[in-house]
Protein backbone atom coordinates (compact mmCIF):
# COMPACT_ATOMS: atom_id res chain seq x y z
CA UNK A 1 0.00 0.00 0.00
CA UNK A 2 2.90 2.52 -1.18
CA UNK A 3 1.36 5.97 -1.59
CA UNK A 4 2.60 8.49 -4.59
CA UNK A 5 1.04 12.02 -3.93
CA UNK A 6 -0.72 13.13 -7.08
CA UNK A 7 1.90 15.71 -8.66
CA UNK A 8 -0.66 18.69 -8.94
CA UNK A 9 -1.81 18.28 -5.88
CA UNK A 10 1.80 18.27 -4.97
CA UNK A 11 2.12 21.78 -6.59
CA UNK A 12 -0.81 23.51 -5.29
CA UNK A 13 0.67 22.33 -1.77
CA UNK A 14 4.01 23.81 -1.89
CA UNK A 15 2.93 26.97 -3.19
CA UNK A 16 1.98 27.18 0.84
CA UNK A 17 5.34 26.02 1.54
CA UNK A 18 5.85 28.74 3.58
CA UNK A 19 3.00 29.37 5.65
CA UNK A 20 3.09 25.39 6.32
CA UNK A 21 6.41 25.87 7.80
CA UNK A 22 5.61 28.41 9.97
CA UNK A 23 1.98 27.02 11.51
CA UNK A 24 2.53 24.72 14.35
CA UNK A 25 0.75 21.67 14.72
CA UNK A 26 1.25 18.11 14.47
CA UNK A 27 1.16 17.15 11.06
CA UNK A 28 4.59 16.43 9.29
CA UNK A 29 4.53 17.04 5.48
CA UNK A 30 4.44 13.58 4.25
CA UNK A 31 1.33 12.77 6.07
CA UNK A 32 -0.30 16.14 4.78
CA UNK A 33 0.59 15.44 1.64
CA UNK A 34 -1.48 11.81 1.96
CA UNK A 35 -4.23 13.64 3.54
CA UNK A 36 -4.29 15.89 0.92
CA UNK A 37 -4.28 13.01 -1.76
CA UNK A 38 -7.74 10.79 0.31
CA UNK A 39 -9.49 13.94 -0.48
CA UNK A 40 -8.61 14.70 -4.18
CA UNK A 41 -9.64 10.74 -4.53
CA UNK A 42 -13.07 12.17 -4.02
CA UNK A 43 -13.75 13.70 -6.97
CA UNK A 44 -15.13 10.39 -8.55
CA UNK A 45 -17.90 10.90 -6.17
CA UNK A 46 -21.01 13.28 -5.92
CA UNK A 47 -19.59 16.68 -5.22
CA UNK A 48 -20.58 16.20 -1.07
CA UNK A 49 -18.46 18.37 1.41
CA UNK A 50 -15.78 17.16 3.28
CA UNK A 51 -15.52 17.17 7.18
CA UNK A 52 -12.50 17.47 9.29
CA UNK A 53 -13.04 16.69 13.00
CA UNK A 54 -9.39 18.97 14.83
CA UNK A 55 -8.86 21.95 13.12
CA UNK A 56 -6.24 23.53 15.85
CA UNK A 57 -4.20 26.09 14.42
CA UNK A 58 -5.40 24.84 10.24
CA UNK A 59 -1.88 22.85 9.52
CA UNK A 60 -4.08 19.85 8.07
CA UNK A 61 -7.00 22.33 6.92
CA UNK A 62 -4.43 23.76 5.05
CA UNK A 63 -3.55 20.87 3.23
CA UNK A 64 -7.24 19.40 2.93
CA UNK A 65 -8.48 23.13 2.40
CA UNK A 66 -6.18 23.45 -0.78
CA UNK A 67 -7.68 20.28 -2.63
CA UNK A 68 -10.87 21.22 -1.57
CA UNK A 69 -10.85 24.20 -3.45
CA UNK A 70 -9.52 22.87 -6.43
CA UNK A 71 -12.70 20.75 -6.35
CA UNK A 72 -14.58 23.24 -5.66
CA UNK A 73 -15.76 21.61 -2.70
CA UNK A 74 -16.52 22.77 0.90
CA UNK A 75 -14.33 22.12 3.48
CA UNK A 76 -15.99 21.91 7.01
CA UNK A 77 -13.38 22.23 9.79
CA UNK A 78 -14.73 21.71 13.39
CA UNK A 79 -13.12 22.30 16.30
CA UNK A 80 -14.34 23.28 20.02
CA UNK A 81 -10.68 25.62 20.51
CA UNK A 82 -10.50 24.49 24.22
CA UNK A 83 -7.36 21.90 22.78
CA UNK A 84 -7.22 18.34 23.55
CA UNK A 85 -6.75 17.00 27.22
CA UNK A 86 -2.93 16.27 26.03
CA UNK A 87 -2.58 19.71 24.98
CA UNK A 88 -3.54 21.72 28.41
CA UNK A 89 -1.17 23.17 30.56
CA UNK A 90 1.20 21.08 32.21
CA UNK A 91 1.48 18.28 28.88
CA UNK A 92 4.30 17.83 27.02
CA UNK A 93 2.28 19.68 23.57
CA UNK A 94 1.13 22.57 25.93
CA UNK A 95 1.73 25.73 24.43
CA UNK A 96 1.50 28.35 26.34
CA UNK A 97 0.50 31.61 23.58
CA UNK A 98 -2.45 29.46 22.79
CA UNK A 99 -3.93 30.46 26.10
CA UNK A 100 -6.70 33.35 26.17
CA UNK A 101 -5.54 35.46 29.41
CA UNK A 102 -9.59 36.48 30.16
CA UNK A 103 -11.01 33.00 30.29
CA UNK A 104 -7.78 31.45 31.03
CA UNK A 105 -8.57 28.85 28.71
CA UNK A 106 -7.04 27.74 25.39
CA UNK A 107 -8.25 29.10 22.30
CA UNK A 108 -7.06 28.42 19.21
CA UNK A 109 -9.90 29.53 16.89
CA UNK A 110 -8.48 33.09 16.02
CA UNK A 111 -4.98 31.08 15.18
CA UNK A 112 -7.21 28.79 12.61
CA UNK A 113 -8.84 32.25 11.05
CA UNK A 114 -4.95 33.79 10.19
CA UNK A 115 -4.22 30.42 8.77
CA UNK A 116 -7.23 29.89 6.75
CA UNK A 117 -7.25 33.65 5.44
CA UNK A 118 -3.54 33.57 5.06
CA UNK A 119 -3.70 30.30 2.94
CA UNK A 120 -6.83 32.33 0.91
CA UNK A 121 -9.15 29.54 1.76
CA UNK A 122 -12.03 31.47 3.34
CA UNK A 123 -14.42 30.30 0.49
CA UNK A 124 -13.66 26.85 0.67
CA UNK A 125 -13.23 26.09 4.14
CA UNK A 126 -16.08 26.59 6.79
CA UNK A 127 -15.14 26.97 10.69
CA UNK A 128 -17.04 25.42 12.86
CA UNK A 129 -16.44 26.38 17.05
CA UNK A 130 -18.07 23.39 18.74
CA UNK A 131 -18.18 19.81 20.40
CA UNK A 132 -17.89 17.66 17.37
CA UNK A 133 -20.67 15.74 19.10
CA UNK A 134 -22.91 18.55 19.32
CA UNK A 135 -22.37 19.64 15.90
CA UNK A 136 -23.21 16.05 14.59
CA UNK A 137 -26.55 16.34 16.36
CA UNK A 138 -27.85 19.15 13.82
CA UNK A 139 -25.97 18.23 10.62
CA UNK A 140 -28.08 15.88 8.48
CA UNK A 141 -25.52 16.04 5.32
CA UNK A 142 -23.80 13.58 3.26
CA UNK A 143 -20.11 14.01 3.58
CA UNK A 144 -17.76 12.32 0.48
CA UNK A 145 -14.52 12.73 2.89
CA UNK A 146 -13.90 12.39 6.50
CA UNK A 147 -10.79 12.57 8.21
CA UNK A 148 -10.73 11.96 12.93
CA UNK A 149 -7.87 14.10 14.46
CA UNK A 150 -10.20 15.39 17.47
CA UNK A 151 -10.22 14.08 20.88
CA UNK A 152 -7.47 10.65 21.24
CA UNK A 153 -9.09 9.97 24.13
CA UNK A 154 -10.81 6.19 24.55
CA UNK A 155 -14.56 7.61 24.95
CA UNK A 156 -14.20 10.64 22.19
CA UNK A 157 -12.61 8.80 19.45
CA UNK A 158 -15.51 6.18 19.87
CA UNK A 159 -17.87 9.01 19.83
CA UNK A 160 -16.75 10.92 16.57
CA UNK A 161 -16.71 7.15 14.78
CA UNK A 162 -20.04 6.92 15.84
CA UNK A 163 -21.36 10.23 14.88
CA UNK A 164 -19.46 11.00 11.57
CA UNK A 165 -18.49 7.83 9.70
CA UNK A 166 -22.74 7.04 8.58
CA UNK A 167 -22.66 10.37 7.79
CA UNK A 168 -19.83 9.11 4.59
CA UNK A 169 -21.42 8.27 1.17
CA UNK A 170 -20.76 4.80 -0.66
CA UNK A 171 -17.21 5.02 -1.58
CA UNK A 172 -16.42 7.93 0.81
CA UNK A 173 -13.03 8.16 2.06
CA UNK A 174 -12.84 8.09 6.29
CA UNK A 175 -9.06 9.23 7.12
CA UNK A 176 -7.68 8.71 10.80
CA UNK A 177 -5.01 10.34 12.22
CA UNK A 178 -2.51 9.23 15.37
CA UNK A 179 -2.85 5.48 14.69
CA UNK A 180 -0.81 3.66 17.00
CA UNK A 181 -0.66 -0.03 17.87
CA UNK A 182 2.01 0.09 20.02
CA UNK A 183 1.24 1.51 23.60
CA UNK A 184 4.41 2.86 24.05
CA UNK A 185 4.35 4.99 20.30
CA UNK A 186 0.85 6.92 21.51
CA UNK A 187 -2.90 6.48 21.97
CA UNK A 188 -4.57 3.27 21.42
CA UNK A 189 -8.06 4.93 20.78
CA UNK A 190 -7.54 5.78 16.91
CA UNK A 191 -5.97 2.43 16.44
CA UNK A 192 -9.17 0.99 17.69
CA UNK A 193 -11.52 3.03 16.15
CA UNK A 194 -9.12 2.51 12.35
CA UNK A 195 -9.73 -1.43 13.51
CA UNK A 196 -13.96 -0.90 13.70
CA UNK A 197 -13.57 0.78 10.39
CA UNK A 198 -12.35 -2.21 8.86
CA UNK A 199 -14.55 -4.30 10.47
CA UNK A 200 -17.36 -3.07 8.89
CA UNK A 201 -16.04 -3.41 5.54
CA UNK A 202 -13.99 -0.35 4.83
CA UNK A 203 -11.12 -1.47 2.96
CA UNK A 204 -7.60 0.37 3.13
CA UNK A 205 -5.95 2.48 0.55
CA UNK A 206 -2.90 3.27 1.68
CA UNK A 207 -1.01 5.01 5.03
CA UNK A 208 1.54 7.40 5.66
CA UNK A 209 3.52 7.88 9.34
CA UNK A 210 0.34 7.21 11.64
CA UNK A 211 -2.17 8.26 8.94
CA UNK A 212 -4.22 5.51 7.45
CA UNK A 213 -6.59 6.54 4.68
CA UNK A 214 -9.19 4.18 4.03
CA UNK A 215 -12.53 3.79 1.37
CA UNK A 216 -16.03 3.09 2.54
CA UNK A 217 -17.73 -0.04 0.33
CA UNK A 218 -19.66 1.13 -2.67
C1 LIG B 1 -4.42 16.78 17.53
S1 LIG B 1 -5.21 18.31 17.50
C2 LIG B 1 -5.56 18.51 15.78
C3 LIG B 1 -4.33 18.79 15.01
C4 LIG B 1 -4.54 19.31 13.60
N1 LIG B 1 -5.34 18.42 12.80
C5 LIG B 1 -3.19 19.60 12.95
O1 LIG B 1 -2.93 19.11 11.86
O2 LIG B 1 -2.38 20.31 13.53
C6 LIG B 1 -6.79 17.90 18.14
C7 LIG B 1 -7.79 19.05 18.16
O3 LIG B 1 -9.07 18.48 18.44
C8 LIG B 1 -9.81 19.38 19.23
N2 LIG B 1 -10.82 18.58 19.94
C9 LIG B 1 -10.63 17.66 20.91
N3 LIG B 1 -11.80 17.13 21.30
C10 LIG B 1 -12.75 17.72 20.53
C11 LIG B 1 -14.17 17.60 20.45
N4 LIG B 1 -14.84 16.75 21.23
N5 LIG B 1 -14.84 18.39 19.58
C12 LIG B 1 -14.18 19.26 18.79
N6 LIG B 1 -12.84 19.42 18.82
C13 LIG B 1 -12.14 18.66 19.67
C14 LIG B 1 -8.80 20.04 20.12
O4 LIG B 1 -9.27 21.30 20.57
C15 LIG B 1 -7.55 20.11 19.22
O5 LIG B 1 -7.43 21.38 18.63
Amino acid sequence: MTFIPNGEVKNRVSLLSQLIKTTRGFMPESEGLALAHGIWLTQELPPHPAVEIGSYLGLSTIYLGTVAKMLGLKLITIDHHRGSEEIQPGWEHHDPSLVDPVSGRMDTLYGLRRTITLAGLNSSVIIVASDSQTFASVFETTIGFLFIDGGHGKEQAHLDFDDWVPKLADGGILAIHDVFENLQLGGTPPYEIYLRSKEMGFRQLYEAGSLRVMQKER
